[in-house]
Order: structure tokens, then sequence, then C-alpha cells
């Protein structure tokens, strides 16, 4: 027999208490914060949905191997475990343990990056484009323009545009585009996944042209998911099997193990090219450490190896996607605008659809995240002209999209979480035309949503 229920597959095995708080204490943060979200103490917070990223719950089984960890210097068991994980759902011949995503990036891009270079992705993560526009280069987005669209429906409108990479590589030459990133599922763009014939048909132009293919695979179990649900032909098969075929399409990735591979910490770079994995060991040593460890300790290697198991788990995968969809769903019903399919890790709001009368550099995505935050205790994170807004050469232009992302952190809270989390934004939409935009007051050089300062207008 058949439920339409489905819950969460586990029992809690330990708890962290959360801090009810009142309006007045949240409004006396957000004046301390400088309405800047990141700038809050997580303690001021009730329902965390800033980031799915290391926020996740450990598993028992991750906590018992914390305790195997092994924490020699130079050729560790734990690291063993770690890569011989990592390598059998990801068969690339190197494999260089960085402490997160980023800074895979950076040695990537340190190698590949450069003044006269562009780097063609579907959408640039954040921190990839900022370390790929530091060494001089240029990032640039590619995805499907109804990648662009929050209301399309396509299945997977994490898809970078074949069309728009060809002419792209012809415009630029090979010479100057280094390798084709391609991010999965496309954070940036609403936790979109990539499909299968997609990650082939930029295969074919990876070969054809004779430039590398690297993934941002920091969700690939989920869009692994989303490839056997939602892909013709792909339904029968094990979420594994998926990700070493889209592996196997590549000629290398970076991974934040803090998203899929369930860690709290963690990432790592790889490839199959001999000289440059040889390139990159030399820079992981300057920064990051050994190669058996990188920037982990012994019980991080653990951990993550038991991870990388449990995040291809197909019932822990149907509860994960259904119960985000859960959210966008309900939100949808009560007339809230969201990116539409729900993604993966996050529900997307569109705030330029909700506050038509902010204008996108008045920042309405800034106003609805400190709105739910103010009103619920809700921390979200706003994704749009605060945080592309500003040009690498100083001019400030709008973003494309104005959302507010919800990002639901890995088997963390319980459906009644976000019952109430949904209660929230409709007591926000409900006041809605009340919201006022923001104005910057302070802002760093680079990646200035995390420590901006702002005011109301
Ligand atoms: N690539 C993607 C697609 C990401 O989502 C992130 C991080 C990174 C790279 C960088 O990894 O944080 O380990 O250095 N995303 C987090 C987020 C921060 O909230 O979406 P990292």
């Amino acid at each position: 027999m058949e439920f339409s229920t489905i819950f969460e597959p586990f029992r809690i095995h330990s708890v962290e208490p959360i801090r009810l708080t009142t309006p007045d204490e949240r409004r006396a943060a957000l004046e301390e914060a400088h309405f800047n979200l990141f700038s809050l103490r997580s303690r001021d917070v009730m329902i965390d949905l800033l980031t799915d990223s290391g926020t996740g719950a450990m598993s028992r089984d991750q906590w018992a191997a914390i305790q195997h960890g092994d924490e020699s210097y130079a050729g560790s068991p734990s690291w063993e475990l770690f890569k011989e994980a990592v390598q059998e759902m990801f068969p690339f011949r190197h494999v260089i343990p960085t402490h997160q995503g980023r800074a895979a990036e950076k040695i990537l891009f340190a190698m590949l990056g450069g003044p006269d270079k562009v780097i063609p992705s579907n959408t640039h993560f954040d921190t990839t484009r900022a370390n790929i526009e530091f060494t001089g280069a240029q990032a640039v987005d590619l995805v499907i323009d109804e990648g662009r669209d929050p209301a399309s429906r396509h299945p997977f409108k994490g898809n970078l545009d074949p069309v728009k990479l060809e002419r792209f590589l012809t415009e630029h030459g090979r010479d100057h585009v280094p390798v084709i990133m391609l991010t999965v599922t496309n954070n940036s763009g609403g936790g979109q996944p990539v499909s299968l014939q997609n990650i082939r048909d930029i295969r074919d132009i990876s070969l054809a042209w004779g430039i590398p293919l690297f993934l941002d695979a920091c969700r690939y179990a989920e869009n692994a998911w989303f490839i056997r649900t939602r892909e013709p032909g792909q339904g029968h098969r094990e979420v594994s099997d998926i990700v070493r075929e889209m592996a196997s399409l590549a000629d290398g990735m970076t991974m934040s193990a803090k998203k899929d591979p369930l860690g709290n910490i963690g990432g790592w770079l790889a490839m199959n090219d001999d000289e440059l994995a040889a390139q990159a060991r030399t820079l992981l040593v300057l920064t990051e450490g050994f190669p058996t460890y990188g920037g982990l300790a012994g019980r991080d290697l653990e951990a993550l190896a038991v991870g990388i198991h449990e995040s291809v788990s197909h019932d822990y995968l149907q509860y994960r996607i259904r119960s985000t969809a859960y959210v966008a769903e309900s939100l949808a019903d009560s007339g809230i605008p969201v990116v539409q399919p729900p993604g993966g890790h996050a529900v997307y709001i569109d705030a330029k659809a909700m506050l038509p009368h902010i204008p996108p550099l008045e920042y309405p995505g800034q106003a609805l995240a400190v709105a739910l935050y103010e009103t619920g205790g809700v921390r979200g994170c706003e994704i749009g002209s605060v945080m592309f807004g500003r040009q690498p050469d100083g001019s400030e232009q709008a973003s494309a999209m104005e959302l507010v992302r919800l990002a639901i952190p890995r088997r963390t809270y319980t459906q009644s979480h976000m019952d109430y989390v949904i209660e929230v934004c409709q007591r926000v939409a409900e006041q809605a035309t009340d919201l006022r935009g923001f104005r910057i007051v302070r802002e760093p050089p680079a990646l200035r949503h995390f420590t901006a300062d702002f005011e109301p207008v």
C-alpha cells in the first residue's frame, strides 16, 4: 500500500535547542547588524535557512567514523577511505582534498585563469565567479533562457545552452577558454538541475574544441535524483550510477563537501590530467596542506567518506527533494511567487514579482529577507542585485533576477519547522505593499553581500 505522507527517514538522535525571540529583540538585532543578515548572531535566528552548506545534521555512522580519524600528517588510513569513497562515485585519477569548495576553485583558477581568459558556465556560483575574476579572467553565464525565467516549468532549467556555448567559443577562440564549467545543480539559477543529455551535449562540444569540462558538483546527488525522476529513460537507474556517468563525462571537478556529501566542512578538486594535478598539489601545499589531508583533519575525511555513501540513498533523496517541493508548493498555493519547478536544496522566492514597487537597485530581495527575519526569525539569503550588482569595472547593474533563497539544511529541520516558515512567509506577503527598499552605506571591494551595511530607504 502506498501512503501519501513521506516522513523524515530518520529518528532524532541528539537535539540542539532553538532560542525563541520576540519581534522587538529581532528589530534590535537587525539594527545592530546594519540590516545585513550575515552579520546576525545565529543565536538570534530561529529557523536558519541562510545556507544548506555545512549546516546539515551528520548521521550516527558519521559521528562514529569521526572516532576512527587518524591524524597522521602523511598517508593516513582516513585519507585512503576518503579517496576510495570519492573515486567510487567520481572516478577521476587525482583527488586533491581541500578545506572547502572555494579552496578547490582558488587552486583551479590560479592554474587556468589569467587576464586574457574567459570561462563559461551555466551559472557561476559567487565564489567561483570571484575566484575567476580575481585572476583577471572573465566569468560568463550561458544558462538556457528558461533558466532566467522564474515562472518557466522547464524540467532542467540548469542546462547550459549548447548554442550559446558554440557561439561563445567561436567568438573567443579556443586559446582564451581554458575550461568549461558546469554547476550541478545550478545554485545561483535557482537550484535547478542539469539533464544528463545536456551534460552529454556539452561534453561533445568540449571534445570537439579540445577544451576540458569541469563540474562544480556540490549537489551531484540532488541533480542525479532529478535526472532519475524527470529525464526520460532514467527512472530505473541507481542514483550512484547516474552520478558516475555524470563524472565520466567530465575531465575534472570542484566540490564543496559541505553540501551533498553531508559534511560540516570539506571539499576537493579532482581531475584526470597528470600535469595539472601535479601543479595543483604544489599549490595545495602552499595554503591547504599535504596532499593526503588538504585542509582537513583525518576525522573530517572519515565523516565525508560515510556521508558520500549516505548522499545517494534513494530513501534520503526522495524525502529531501519532496520536502523542498512541499515548501515551494505551499508558498505557491498561497499566492507567493516562487521559482518553478522547485529546485533541490532551496526554495527561491521571486522578490521582484512579490515587491514590484521596490526598484531593483533598492534591493527587493534584501527587503524581503529582512522582513522574513523581523517577522518570524527566519533567515534567508538575497540572491539578486546585492550579490551580483557590482560589476568588475565598479559600475552597478541590476541582476537578471531578484530572489530570496530559503536554503534547507540537510536532515536538520522537521515538517513543523517548515510549516512555521510557510506561515511567516504568508504573514510577510500580506504586508508586502508596506515593505521598503534599502541602500548600501558601506561595502567591500568584492563579495559585498557578506559584509555590506544597509539602511532602509
Ligand atoms: N559552488 C557552488 C555551486 C556552491 O553552492 C558553493 C557554496 C561553492 C561552490 C563554494 O563552496 O562554500 O565550500 O567554499 N555555496 C554555499 C551556498 C556557500 O550557500 O550556496 P564552499
